[in-house]
């Protein structure tokens, strides 16, 4: 313990009698009269059924939350009346709304909570026995399912780090985090049970991608984090799903990674739409996000060096025969690029242009030297 109360309750007279009083029958009623807002709220689509959205109306709103939103920094949820000066300073670091909030932030949550699966039932694990692979190329999705899990693990650790530092009247973000958090953890279960259940295990732990991860953890400011993670890294990951789909080696995979990609898809569609927030209600921060992916981009591109480099290739390629290495390196070639396209995209839609023109990556396109002429990936 290290919070203690100011108070030994068994030993307060003021306590006692108060408590004798109220089992006597002498009860206050004062809080009778404390109620705040009432307000008629309907689900908008009965089908969808009662939402935040439904519920965003007059003091219980996020719309009409100011900037800095004065009042208990305390668990009293928006709304409720509260007596401020008793209330208990849970010392929140994420006070202002442009530190947390994002358009959209209340459907991402309901979304969330609405398309949650089950990564032990929801994927036909009997079938991975009758599906017919190499050896080598069994070996090859191990290692990928082996970096996944490494990136699902902080990736969990990442939302729960910061969901308790916002200030309680941003609690859709910080719902719709711990949905991250959950969704984060089952990535790791489905690519760790797919590692096993393949029959090879895990491969290898990979320092270039732990070395990234530690950087995510460790940034100064949540949107900072959430630039580097929901926005590039996680972006990088849904493209890698992606690819990963096209390339899997069984229809078992390919339902894993149709699965994976619909909660990665919300993670990294929030991040664009905090960024998009904090560009237009704190454009002064511009500096700092640059500064963050600076160093963001560095690490991203030592992953472009690294036995899961040449695990895709191996995958995409089929074996690791000449001629299959060839066209495992030209498709993989083509997943980089669109990384680097679909990162760019991301900025610009967050209202962040003018990084793609200092961006790291912008040298790395120019150094690919790889044809990706013949290769296709799914739009
Ligand atoms: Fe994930
Ligand atoms: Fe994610």
């Amino acid at each position: 313990m290290s919070y203690y109360g100011s108070t030994e309750y068994m030993h307060n007279s003021d306590f006692i009698l108060a408590m004798k009083d109220i089992r006597k029958g002498n009860l206050d009623l004062g809080w009778l009269d404390k109620g705040a807002e009432q307000i008629e709220v309907n689900a908008d689509n009965p089908k969808r059924g009662l939402t935040y959205l439904d519920l965003n109306k007059g003091s219980y709103g996020y719309d009409e939350l100011p900037e800095v939103p004065r009042g208990p920094r305390s668990a009293a949820p928006r709304g409720a009346a509260y007596d401020v000066d008793h209330q208990a300073d849970m010392s929140p670091e994420l006070n202002r709304k442009s530190d947390v909030w994002a358009y959209k932030v209340a459907s991402f949550y309901e979304e969330a909570m609405s398309r949650q699966w089950d990564a032990s039932t929801d994927v036909p694990w009997a079938d991975l026995d009758h599906c017919e692979r190499s050896e080598e190329v069994e070996i090859a999705f191990a290692q990928l399912c082996t970096f996944f899990t490494e990136v699902e693990m902080i990736a969990t650790d990442l939302p729960a780090k910061w969901a308790w530092r916002m200030n309680n009247q941003f609690h859709e973000v910080k719902g719709f985090i711990a949905t991250q958090a959950i969704d984060e953890a089952r990535h790791a279960e489905v690519f760790r049970k797919r590692a096993l259940a393949g029959g090879v295990g895990l491969m290898e732990a990979m320092p270039q991608a732990e070395h990234s991860l530690k950087a995510i953890l460790e940034t100064d400011t949540y949107s900072e984090a959430s630039a580097f993670m929901h926005l590039l890294a996680e972006g990088n990951i849904l493209t890698m799903f992606r690819f990963s789909e096209f390339i899997s080696p069984t229809p078992v995979d390919k339902r894993m990674f149709q699965l994976v990609m619909q909660d990665e898809a919300r993670h990294v569609s929030y991040g664009l739409q905090h960024l998009k927030w904090v560009l237009d209600k704190t454009p002064e921060r511009k500096p700092q996000l640059h500064a963050a992916l600076d160093e963001a981009e560095n690490f991203s591109i030592s992953q472009f060096d690294s036995a899961l480099f040449e695990a895709m290739i191996v995958l995409a390629g089929k074996g690791t025969k000449p001629d299959q290495i060839k066209r495992g390196i030209e498709i993989v070639g083509t997943l980089q690029i669109k990384q680097i396209e679909e990162y760019f995209q991301r900025l610009r839609r967050s209202g962040f242009e003018e990084r793609i023109a200092v961006s790291k990556f912008r040298d790395l396109l120019a150094m690919m030297t790889l044809s990706g002429k013949d290769a296709e990936l799914p739009v």
